[in-house]
């Protein structure tokens, strides 16, 4: 593997999965792997789980780690290819990236969306860039569209608790939040469940449609009870719109938010979310705090599907 922004980076997804199973129970097997080679991590953004996972993950591989907060360590960032840059853009992204690619064998970026401007956000301007002039293996750490490394540990807890002998119920349902959220975990998730061998429901108000390219073969609909019927997993996420307006908060309806009420059609679902989480405004405390809730097992995959990404990686330049 070269890169992995996505779920068309992955040739095999199964054994994927299966493999970072594997190095759940066995975290050192390959503890040599990744000796006299150094992992760069630059955080645009702010983050918690994913910066601590991929960095245990890529230790317990025997790597180095340098994490770089470029937001508020880094020079200002300019991104436009010919930018005459006598403004408050200090270092172009070329430069900074070829530099890191120096110092680095394996490179991971996470950049948001501005959610100002649809095509720019899609565009992955800012990825791409960095992959060409890094020139070096990639990890996204989320991306403005994207979230693979919270998708693949998505998909290795679903595993997990799977029902044995039947395809599980998966439902995407959209949440209440006070301000306008990126798409990038809930398009990656729907992508990833698309891909996997799993039923996969998409349920949101109307006006939050996901951008179809993330969303093919999902069943989609306004009605959330309904689309909760029967479900053995609920991903529980908020997003702000996609179109026709970009970025925007349309509704914060409370109802949406899911209770134990909201279980009560459903088989005994597990509930997904990737955190952080406002608590009782995207979720209920008594969900959170409940026993169908698998958050922090969720989170606590993160560290083996950075390792199985990072292994891949690595054999990949061995
Ligand atoms: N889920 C997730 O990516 O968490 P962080 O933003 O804290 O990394």
């Amino acid at each position: 593997m070269k890169q992995f922004t996505s779920v068309h980076d992955v040739e095999d997804l199964e054994s994927l999965v299966r493999e970072a199973l594997v190095l759940k129970q066995h975290p050192y097997a390959h503890e040599s792997l990744g000796k006299h080679k150094t992992l760069g991590l630059i955080f645009l953004n702010p983050s918690l789980r994913t910066r601590l996972s991929t960095q245990k993950a890529a230790q317990s591989l025997g790597m180095n780690v340098m994490v770089m907060n470029m937001g508020q360590e880094g020079w200002a960032l300019e991104t436009q290819d010919g930018a005459i840059m006598n403004g408050t853009t200090v270092e172009h992204i070329k430069d900074a990236a070829a530099v890191m690619g120096q110092y680095c064998d394996v490179l991971g970026m996470r950049s948001f969306p501005k959610l100002q401007n649809v095509e720019e956000d899609y565009s992955e301007e800012i990825l791409k860039k960095f992959i060409q002039y890094a020139n070096v293996p990639f990890v996204s750490l989320e991306s403005a569209t994207r979230h693979p490394l919270q998708s693949l540990a998505d998909l290795i807890t679903i595993t997990e608790h799977a029902p044995k002998g039947r395809r599980p119920k998966v439902v995407l349902t959209w949440a209440p939040h006070v301000k306008a959220l990126p798409q990038a975990v809930p398009n990656s998730f729907a992508e990833w469940m698309c891909a996997a061998d799993v039923d996969f429901v998409i349920t949101h108000p109307e006006g939050y449609e996901l951008d179809p390219q993330f969303t093919n073969g999902a069943t989609i609909t306004y009605n959330q009870q309904e689309a909760l019927e029967g479900a053995d997993f609920i991903y529980v996420k908020n997003w702000s719109t996609f179109q026709p307006n970009y970025g925007e908060v349309l509704t914060q309806d409370a109802s949406w938010m899911l209770t134990n009420q909201h279980l009560t059609n459903t088989n005994n679902a597990k509930v997904m979310h990737c955190l952080p989480v406002r608590r009782n405004v995207e979720l209920s405390d008594e969900i959170l705090d409940g026993p169908n809730s698998l958050v922090v097992h969720e989170a606590a995959n993160r560290e083996f599907a950075a390792q199985a990404v990072l292994k891949r990686l690595l054999e990949g330049i061995q």
